[in-house]
């Protein structure tokens, strides 16, 4: 039995856990406010917010509920447009209708459910941040400098109450008082619920769905798979000396919120940036991203660089297995049937060490990549000490370099040796001609990336110079 609070409401429901929270909203609970798009996750017309208990806490994030299934909805709180309507219109509300913010109204609920979510976690202490909080959000048709104009206002005028962000939140009639009544709520319907344990065998595995109902919505509607992102157990980022493990169901957005990662990963809040969308990004997963084994995955293509080790677990054994030897053709994997992914660890960077991560895609934001690169290098007294570079979009899978990055190991850093390097690259890959551009733009644009790596990292070695 799935348990959740859908707005004010306790949900009970035996429907299959595949059924997505979009169908379940609308069509079940006739609550017509969330608008169905693209059905994709890209337009953000079906933004929903989900409230879940973290260290103790009620925190709140955006999410697509056309990729949600309701099995990982259980023992959370959903809200609706209409769980934020109170008897007069919210702030966020009415400082959409204020500024012109809407026409049609289509896309209104979601971009209203986004920046009220922003609103309840305490970011919209800037306009820029206000703004970037509907990031997954389109409009068509009114223009996005009145919705601007919008958030603008909310920044200025939401005075975040940091010590408790709900009651703030209510205080400034931004969500309605039943909010605080929701976390004892969600507390008490945990503590009354047994976790169930992770199923051996099993099948289907879903984590965020975000690839999965993309490629076989019609296919996932009808399961009841195993839900690997509600396993509380699942989910953490340690650091144990230097070492750090993430568990497979974390998220994109938990990488970017670890203080572990923020400490080692300079430019993390750049890169992250240029994977998917933020609602988007609070549902994807780790290890959903290896397993779809995309060529051009992007967290694949950066922990490859990092030579990630994979704990794979089949529920009575575990064996560990580097990310290098996890793909073994397109979309083809070095495991058994029932296998999963229980874990992901890595040695943090040297401090004296340099990670880079760079994507191209058609657009710069919401888009997967034309493609991507990652490198860790570690230079002492101008000598390369250690190299790796990862690529994807130039082969079938996402693909560690290693005759070129050996190549630069022991040598002196010269602009000499990196051009070097560049023509092993070339004939290391084997980029198809797709969507995404011809081989031959696909070659150019990685040796770009890896120069663009460089560039960045050492700056005064001229890459981009002939020699
Ligand atoms: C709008 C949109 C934009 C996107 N943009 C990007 C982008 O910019 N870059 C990018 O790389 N990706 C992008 N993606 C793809 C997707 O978000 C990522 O690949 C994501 O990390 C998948 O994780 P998930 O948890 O949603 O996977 P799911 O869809 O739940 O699962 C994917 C696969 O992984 C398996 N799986 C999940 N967890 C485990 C486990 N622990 N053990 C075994 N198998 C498991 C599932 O069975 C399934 O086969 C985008 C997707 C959308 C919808
Ligand atoms: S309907 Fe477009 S993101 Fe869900
Ligand atoms: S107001 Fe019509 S799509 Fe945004």
């Amino acid at each position: 039995m799935i348990q959740f609070i859908l707005n004010d409401e306790i949900i009970q429901t035996g429907l299959p856990s595949g059924t997505t929270l979009l169908d379940f909203i609308r069509y079940e609970k006739n609550l017509t406010g969330t608008k169905i798009g693209c059905r994709e996750g890209d337009c953000g017309a079906c933004t929903i917010l989900v409230g879940d208990i973290q260290n103790n806490k009620l925190v709140y994030s955006n999410a697509t509920s056309c990729l949600m299934a309701i099995g990982n909805a259980h023992l959370k709180h959903i809200v609706t447009i209409e769980g934020v309507n109170m008897a007069k219109q919210s702030l966020v509300q009415k400082s959409f209708s204020d500024f012109n913010a809407t026409q049609c109204g289509f896309c209104t609920p979601g971009f209203v459910v986004s920046l009220t979510g922003a609103c309840v976690s305490g970011n919209v202490q800037t306009a820029a941040e206000a703004i970037d909080s509907m990031n997954g959000n389109i409009c068509r048709c009114t223009g996005y400098k009145s919705i601007q104009r919008a958030a603008v206002f909310i920044a200025e005028n939401v005075k975040p109450n940091l010590n408790d962000l709900l009651q703030g939140a209510v205080d400034q009639e931004i969500i309605p008082q039943y909010f605080l009544t929701i976390e004892s709520r969600l507390k008490k319907l945990r503590a009354s619920i047994q976790p169930h344990p992770i199923q051996q065998n099993s099948a289907l595995r879903l984590a965020g769905g975000t690839d999965l109902y993309v490629q076989q919505h019609e296919r996932m509607v009808q399961e009841q798979p195993e839900l690997m992102a509600t396993q509380d157990a699942l989910r953490f980022i340690r650091k144990d000396g230097n070492t750090c493990t993430l568990g497979a169901a974390t998220t994109v957005s938990d990488m970017a919120a670890s203080p572990i990662f923020k400490d080692h990963f300079r430019n993390l809040n750049a890169w992250i940036k240029l994977i998917s969308s933020t609602p988007i990004r609070n549902m994807a997963t780790i290890a959903g991203n290896f397993v779809n084994a995309s060529p051009i995955g992007d967290l694949s293509v950066f922990f490859l660089a990092l030579d990630a080790q994979l704990l794979i677990s089949d529920g009575t054994s575990e064996r560990i297995l580097p990310l290098r030897s996890f793909y073994n053709g397109y979309k083809k994997l070095n495991w058994q049937p029932g296998e999963y992914i229980q874990s992901i660890s890595f040695e943090l960077p040297d401090p004296e060490s340099n990670v880079n991560f760079e994507k191209v895609c058609k657009r710069t934001h919401l888009d997967i990549a034309s493609v991507n690169s990652a490198l860790h290098i570690h230079v002492k007294d101008g000598v390369i000490l250690h190299c790796s570079i990862s690529a994807g979009g130039v082969s079938p899978v996402p693909a560690y370099l290693s005759q070129s990055s050996k190549m630069l190991e022991g040598k002196p850093l010269t602009r000499l040796h990196v051009q070097e390097m560049l023509q092993t690259v070339q004939q290391e890959i084997a980029p198809i001609s797709d969507a995404r551009g011809s081989a031959t733009y696909k070659r150019l644009l990685l040796q770009q990336l890896i120069m663009a790596h460089f560039n960045q990292i050492f700056p005064d070695l001229d890459v981009y110079e002939k020699y």
